[in-house]
């Protein structure tokens, strides 16, 4: 049994492995329809969710399993001052597998010490979310083709935003990555994921505050939405908000393959101007992160089609 907590628990070589699986999914999905038949997905959600849950759910639908969960911490245990650790003990026993998202960091780690199953983390606070980071990497896969020699922007709340930890440290394995930061000052990216996904591994990157400046040199511009629900105070939630909103006019500066993506949701700091553009694609983003999960599953519970 593994657990995947951080997206450094999976190997270079299992990442391809399951890119690879995802693309076989995608091109014969009745091929998988029973690969899971009589296994149960246990979601277990303390802090809200759209994609990441559904598509969870999807995945294991589509692969002939069944799920159960709740999505809100009111409507668990939680709520009468249960541990995680009674929780998925328990939970672990009605489940083959569990995704767990939940607002304290480390959360889904202390889950994993005390299950019998799997434990996927499905995003904790303000630390990582790695299945997002897979769903990005097959995005990567499909539109650019490779994973090495890319610019990559990343743009917004880098303080808070656990999809761009996680993705930073996926894409620190590769040659010839560079990362440009752009964020304001009181959003810049935290030092645990900067000396050592960054420094330490002597990864070029250069930091802005402005997108105009910078967005001509990208590959992909990565879009990230500032994190209310992680702000000790609304003031500066409202300060910080529309720190950057990329239009169809910015969108002239960027090159003609360069690609947008967004974790989703949005909520003002992309245009709904720019969805028309060829070159944004986190609709499509979202749609594989289906088929990622749908691997995911497979391989933690080591079944084949
Ligand atoms: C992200 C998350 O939950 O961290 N959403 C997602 O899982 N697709 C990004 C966000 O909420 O801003």
């Amino acid at each position: 049994m593994k657990n995947v907590i951080n997206i450094l628990d999976l190997t270079v070589e299992e990442i391809d492995e399951l890119v690879a699986l995802a693309d076989d999914i995608i091109a014969c999905p009745e091929k998988y329809q029973e690969a899971c038949k009589h296994k149960i997905l246990a979601t277990l959600f303390f802090e809200p969710s759209t994609r990441t849950r559904l598509s969870f759910e999807s995945a294991m639908l589509g692969l002939g399993g069944s799920v159960l969960g709740f999505s809100e911490a009111g409507s668990s245990s939680a709520a009468k001052g249960e541990s995680i650790a009674d929780t998925v003990a328990v939970v672990s026993s009605y489940a083959d597998i569990i995704a767990m998202r939940h607002p304290k960091e480390g959360a889904p780690l202390v889950a994993s010490m005390h299950s019998a199953v799997p434990v996927i983390n499905a995003g904790d606070g303000g630390h990582y979310h790695p299945t997002q980071t897979l769903t990005d990497l097959l995005t990567i896969h499909h539109e650019k083709g490779r994973f090495d020699n890319l610019t990559i922007g990343l743009c917004g709340d880098l303080k808070f935003g656990r999809t761009v930890h996680s993705l930073i440290e996926a894409m620190s394995r590769y040659e010839g990555v560079k990362f440009v930061l752009i964020s304001p000052e009181e959003l810049k990216l935290p030092s645990f994921v900067k000396q050592e996904y960054i420094k330490d591994k002597h990864i070029e990157y250069c930091q802005s505050t402005s997108l105009d400046d910078v967005i001509g040199e990208l590959d992909i511009l990565y879009m990230t939405r500032v994190q209310r629900e992680r702000f000790f105070n609304e003031e500066d939630y409202l300060r910080l908000k529309d720190s950057y909103i990329l239009t169809a006019e910015k969108m002239r500066l960027a090159r003609p393959d360069m690609i947008v993506m967004h974790p989703l949701p949005r909520v003002n700091e992309i245009s709904t101007a720019v969805d028309s553009d060829p070159r944004a694609c986190y609709f499509r983003q979202a749609r594989y992160g289906r088929y990622i999960r749908m691997a995911l599953i497979m391989k933690l519970l080591g079944v084949r089609a």
